[in-house]
């Protein structure tokens, strides 16, 4: 079946101002601003200035964003928290174990360093933090994982795509070894939220975090957790909030008496501008369709890779198209003035360790792809 594809690439570049001047490649640090997402803003500003507190209006909008980040998912709303951030969902995960009966903590090397930084608090708790590290070529296989889950382990957390090389996680086998020794498995989705079709159901996943500020095109302090809704009834976070109980308006400070659904990891009052505009940016993802993106950038991506080939770059992300996402990354020489070369010719790019970050996007096309090539080939000496 075709798949309809006017709302990604130059069918939908007219919305986001920056392209008139820049080669925007750089949406796993921040997705570009929208003039929908510019307008959220002034209405969130105008119902504000009209009615000041506007809460039943908020409470709406928070659920409105719970409904969205269901729907990115294929996931059921009341398998969905509304966060600040990845940290307060894995924060609040974190909180419900038993680390007692099972004090180990598997992590991924390719880990944000807010799931490394929170794994190794634990250990305040009495955890034992293990890393699994990648072989020489980048990768982390499953069978890695395998080696260092055990009947201890309570939670393994494998990011599904690597911020610092690209590299795509088999979620789906690594949850599979984390069930069949009796642990949980997280995946911090950041950079595959929005840029890759998701289906937390069908990968069988536990937990999945992310947020709106990369490739769903919000701006920061907007988030969330899914919690398989069978793990419900297990895990209770003792992180918690007055907007995670299970009467928000009763007001009550006699007990713990957390919501029955995963709005059980909300916490305080909800980030309502960043809501506005979550949501605003959601809505031009789900108008394309996560499908038709993730089609639409591995064709950018694959052009990309073509192209470094051809310089005779040294490509750190892996060429399977299923073992990568929206994330390109390239060795340099020095990598810092690779990222202000390209910034000074308009071309926005970023690093992390010796790589150069080139990630796509739905608004991205083929020509941008071409510009950072002609770039890179100008500067060629500063690949390795
Ligand atoms: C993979 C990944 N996880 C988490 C974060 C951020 O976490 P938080 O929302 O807690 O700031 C980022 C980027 O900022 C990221 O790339």
């Amino acid at each position: 079946m075709a798949i309809e594809t006017s709302k990604v690439g130059a069918g939908i570049r007219g919305q986001f101002p920056i392209f008139e001047h820049t080669t925007y490649a750089n949406s796993c640090s921040q997705g570009v601003l929208s003039h929908h997402v510019r307008a959220a803003y002034e209405e969130y500003l105008d119902g504000w200035d009209a009615n000041g507190a506007e809460w039943e209006v908020w409470v709406e909008r928070a659920d409105a964003a719970r409904a969205a980040f269901a729907r990115l998912l294929r996931a059921d709303t009341s398998e969905l928290a509304v966060t600040t951030s990845v940290t307060q969902g894995v924060s609040g995960i974190v909180s419900a174990l038993d680390l007692r009966a099972r004090p180990r903590i598997v992590i991924s090397e390719y880990e944000f360093p807010t799931v490394g930084q929170i794994a190794h608090a634990q250990e305040l708790r009495g955890a034992e933090v293990v890393h699994v590290r990648p072989e020489a070529d980048g990768s982390i296989p499953p069978e890695r994982f395998a080696e260092a889950i055990d009947e201890r382990t309570a939670l393994v957390c494998c990011t599904t795509v690597s911020y610092r090389t690209g590299h795509r996680h088999d979620v789906a086998e690594i949850a599979r070894l984390a069930h069949e020794a009796g642990a949980l498995c997280l995946a911090d989705s950041y950079q595959a939220i929005g840029a890759i079709d998701f289906d937390a159901h069908g990968m069988g996943v536990d937990l999945v975090t992310g947020g709106t500020v990369k490739y769903l095109l919000g701006s920061s302090g907007l988030g969330f957790l899914y919690v398989r809704r069978e793990l419900l009834p297990q895990l209770l976070p003792s992180q918690t909030g007055w907007f995670a109980d299970e009467d928000i308006f009763q007001m009550d400070i006699s007990d713990y008496s957390p919501a029955a659904d995963a709005r059980r990891f909300d916490a305080g009052t909800p980030p309502v501008p960043n809501i506005y505009a979550g949501l605003a940016g959601m809505s031009i993802v789900e108008e394309a369709g996560t499908a038709a993106i993730e089609q639409h950038v591995a064709g950018l991506t694959a052009r990309l890779i073509a192209g470094l080939d051809e310089l005779g770059a040294v490509v750190v992300t892996p060429r399977a198209a299923d073992r990568r996402g929206p994330l390109v990354c390239v060795k340099s020489t020095d990598v810092r003035t690779l990222v202000d070369t390209l910034d000074a010719a308009r071309i926005v790019c970023s690093e992390r360790d010796s790589n150069l970050r080139i990630s796509l996007h739905l608004y991205n096309v083929d020509e941008d792809v071409d510009t950072i090539l002609e770039a890179l080939r100008r500067h060629r000496h500063l690949l390795a």
